[in-house]
């Protein structure tokens, strides 16, 4: 029987493990010189003064609006075009997740769309660089500043992506990482929280400990969490990291190749990767099926995916269609048909460091022949 293609999978070189084993056989398995020296090299990977790693992307989105002052009763704007945990952890401070529609063509949020949807409760923009596209970071720059609004992007998928000369992760007040296997570099588990601003570095490092610095007496006005993310997680990915450059560069080459065998089917809209002035890490590779397709088409095209060996993903349901999204913390503002029309037909499909020719041709004939089979009369 042939082998599944696997959706993801982590790439873990010798290197890795060596990095592993070293801190093992330390002794020190929490708050040492692996946590250190990875929060170093990502804050100087985003080019901003300081890092701090966390159990997981979730809790350093937690950590860093907790910092930018967002609490109950506040507004936050950001996508229905994402992961659930982007609008969870503003839900959890007991603010609301105010929802502005996504640019169709560029699958981020929309710019205008936050302009218009800011009140005088909103406190924060929470833009997503989703698959590692970085958002429109200049107008929701100047946006924010109109409004005297904190900025936390949400780069979670997008470590090692650029927009107009700057890192996703330099460009707010404060910008989360995660590092699940699934990421261009991995943890296992983990997070990171990045920013320029020495307050912002402060509460999130000494939140993530039960509110107390490493060394000193419990100081934090407010509950602490256990955010610690383990000296193993961290010498896994600061080893990962050294080699980030050529993570992104494998994962580039695989994006064009998948572009070059599945351009020119018309009802396989390839993703936008095409303006000037970003530089795409490629957390994942997404298409959409033409508006032709419904939902039902879309899942029968993935499961006949599946009969054929070939694992596929839904990044990602519209957050405020999913069953979490019953209860308060979150509302849409205006409309979400772009994210929900986006949500209905998209397929995530392999993509990871060793997908290799023979895997990609498996994806690519899969693909177009199960759209093939799907068409309408
Ligand atoms: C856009 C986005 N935000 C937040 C998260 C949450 O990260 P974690 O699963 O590490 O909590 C993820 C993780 O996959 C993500 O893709």
């Amino acid at each position: 029987m042939t082998e599944v293609v696997p959706l993801a999978r982590p790439s873990i070189t010798q290197e890795d493990r060596e990095a592993v084993m070293r801190v093992l056989t330390s002794g020190r398995l929490s708050g040492g010189p692996s946590t250190l020296g990875f929060e170093r090299r990502l804050a100087s990977a985003c080019g901003v003064a300081g890092a701090v790693a966390v159990s997981s992307g979730t809790a350093g989105l937690m950590l860093a609006l907790q910092a930018c002052e967002v609490g109950p009763g506040d507004e936050v704007i950001t996508t229905p075009f994402t992961f659930v945990a982007t609008a969870s952890a503003i839900r959890h401070l007991g603010a609301t997740a105010v929802l502005a529609d996504i640019d169709p063509v560029s699958w981020n949020i929309d710019p205008a769309r936050i302009a218009a949807a800011v009140t005088r409760r909103t406190r924060a923009v929470l833009p997503v660089h989703v698959f590692g596209r970085p958002a429109e970071m200049t107008p929701i720059r100047e946006i924010a500043r109109a409004h005297d609004l904190r900025i936390v992007e949400d780069a979670c998928e997008a470590l090692g992506s650029h927009i107009g000369g700057m890192a996703c992760g330099s460009m707010g007040d404060a910008a989360v990482f995660g590092f699940y296997p699934n990421k261009v570099v991995t943890s296992g588990e983990g997070g990171a929280v990045t920013s320029n601003d020495p307050a912002i570095l402060e509460w999130c490092r000494r939140q993530r400990n039960h509110g107390r610095l490493p060394g000193s007496a419990y100081g934090s006005p407010v509950p602490g969490h256990n955010f610690r993310i383990s000296e193993l997680q961290a010498a896994l990915a600061a080893s990962q990291l050294r080699r980030l450059p050529s993570l992104i560069r494998r994962r580039q080459r695989l994006a064009s190749e998948y572009d070059r065998r599945l351009s020119g089917h018309e009802e396989i809209v390839l993703p936008d990767a095409e303006q000037n002035d970003m530089t795409m890490a490629w957390f994942a590779y997404v298409v959409r099926l033409a508006d032709r397709f419904d939902v039902q088409a879309r899942d029968r095209v993935r499961a006949r995916m599946s009969d054929l060996g070939v694992e596929t993903g839904h990044y990602f349901p519209a957050v405020h269609r999913l069953p979490s999204a019953d209860g308060p913390g979150m509302r849409v503002h205006d409309s979400a048909a772009h994210a929900e029309a986006l949500s209905d037909r998209v397929i995530a499909l392999p993509f990871f460091h060793d997908l290799d020719g023979d895997q990609m041709d498996r994806v690519c004939e899969a693909l177009i022949s199960c759209v093939g089979r799907q068409r309408p009369a």
